[in-house]
């Protein structure tokens, strides 16, 4: 990478790869949650994901880059981080408030990588691609809020 662009074309790549993981991973948890909010706040981020996804490809087209052939390591790790979690977890409440951990920790890593991209698209002025971005970013925070709420009202009490 010699300069701004072609990092931002690698964060895009980074943050497809993410996009594309978490795609898999999150109809799995929706599975696995124990608590019939939980499971429908995973369920609809799945279908934020895959929209997040698109736009990814969309931007890509824009640009004229082939969005895959990267993979995000990092959400590789939480990925597998919380699968390892689910093994371990053997109390559904547990699991649940567990659950709420990883997943929160899975949306502040996609808040930082989006955070980052619309910086760059808006310094590189890519002005539409930078407000997509951003959009994609409003998603993570209030899926993270969400998962907040739920934690704060009544899952962690219960797992107690
Ligand atoms: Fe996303
Ligand atoms: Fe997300």
């Amino acid at each position: 990478m010699k300069n701004l662009e072609e990092l931002f074309e690698h964060q895009l790549k980074d943050l497809y790869s993410a996009e594309d993981q978490l795609t898999a991973a999150l109809p799995k948890m929706a599975k696995k949650a124990k608590d019939a909010k939980l499971k429908k706040v995973f369920e609809d981020h799945l279908e934020e994901t895959k929209e997040h996804k698109k736009r990814i490809e969309e931007i890509c087209k824009e640009l004229d880059i082939d969005p895959s052939g990267e993979t995000c390591k990092a959400m590789k790790g939480l990925i597998k981080e919380t699968e390892d979690f689910l093994d371990e977890a053997k109390d559904d409440d547990v699991l649940n408030a567990g659950m709420i951990a990883e997943a929160q920790r899975v949306e502040h890593y996609e808040i930082s990588g989006y955070g980052t991209a619309v910086r760059y698209a808006k310094e590189l002025g890519h002005t539409a691609i930078a407000k997509k971005l951003q959009k994609t970013l409003d998603e993570e925070y209030k899926a993270d809020k969400t998962l907040n709420d739920l934690a704060e009202q009544r899952l962690n009490a219960k797992a107690k």
